[in-house]
């Protein structure tokens, strides 16, 4: 069985990431969704909400059984070998995630020669998101609706409004 694992800070899940990881399933027959706590990024969502959400948002979509979200802590090639992943799934947006992502693939594979980097292209109308563009439409009051999950997109106006407060 083939197992690739998707990781990320889900600061919060959005549907471009949804997007790779129902392409990532053509691939893998399973995908582990691995949340990082990232403290560096300071997330306006800590790690068990942020957890939280990627769970809910697969088990709505129907992928519970092929896909397992779990959070990790440490280098994550370690985490890769440990969980008996085959490759580290990464999506590319556009020209300017190539630099950051072809540094990541290569420092991860000088710490672990047989770990590799797959990169899934995301659908067009997915390709200019990012968590941070998706915090800043909530914080000045912009539809989320064809970016996040409902329930989702609820938590987020919520925790905005409660930080206004
Ligand atoms: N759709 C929408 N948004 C996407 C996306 C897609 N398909 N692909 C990436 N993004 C966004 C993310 O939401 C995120 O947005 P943000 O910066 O506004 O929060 C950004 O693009 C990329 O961030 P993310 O996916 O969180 O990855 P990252 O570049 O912050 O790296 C880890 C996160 C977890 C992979 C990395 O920090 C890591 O491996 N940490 C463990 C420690 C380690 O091993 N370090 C050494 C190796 S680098």
């Amino acid at each position: 069985m083939k197992i690739g694992i998707y990781p990320g800070t889900f600061d919060p899940i959005t549907h471009g990431h949804t997007d790779i990881i129902t392409r990532s399933l053509r691939v893998f027959d399973k995908v582990i969704v691995a949340v990082a706590p990232n403290p560096a990024k300071h997330p306006l969502f800590n790690l068990s909400e942020r957890l939280e959400m990627v769970k809910l948002v697969m088990k709505d979509q129907g992928q519970g059984g092929q896909v397992e979200v779990v959070s990790f802590d440490g280098l994550l090639v370690d985490y890769v070998q440990r969980s008996g992943s085959h490759a580290i799934i990464r999506g590319l947006r556009a020209i300017s995630d190539f630099e950051h992502e072809f540094q990541m693939a290569l420092i991860n594979r000088k710490l672990a020669k047989n770990v590799e980097t797959v990169f899934l292209m995301p659908s067009e109308e997915y390709s200019y998101l990012s968590s941070t563009i998706i915090k800043d439409i909530a914080n000045h009051g912009g539809s989320l609706t064809a970016f996040l999950h409902p329930e989702v997109a609820r938590r987020l106006q919520e925790r905005i409004r409660s930080l206004k407060r």
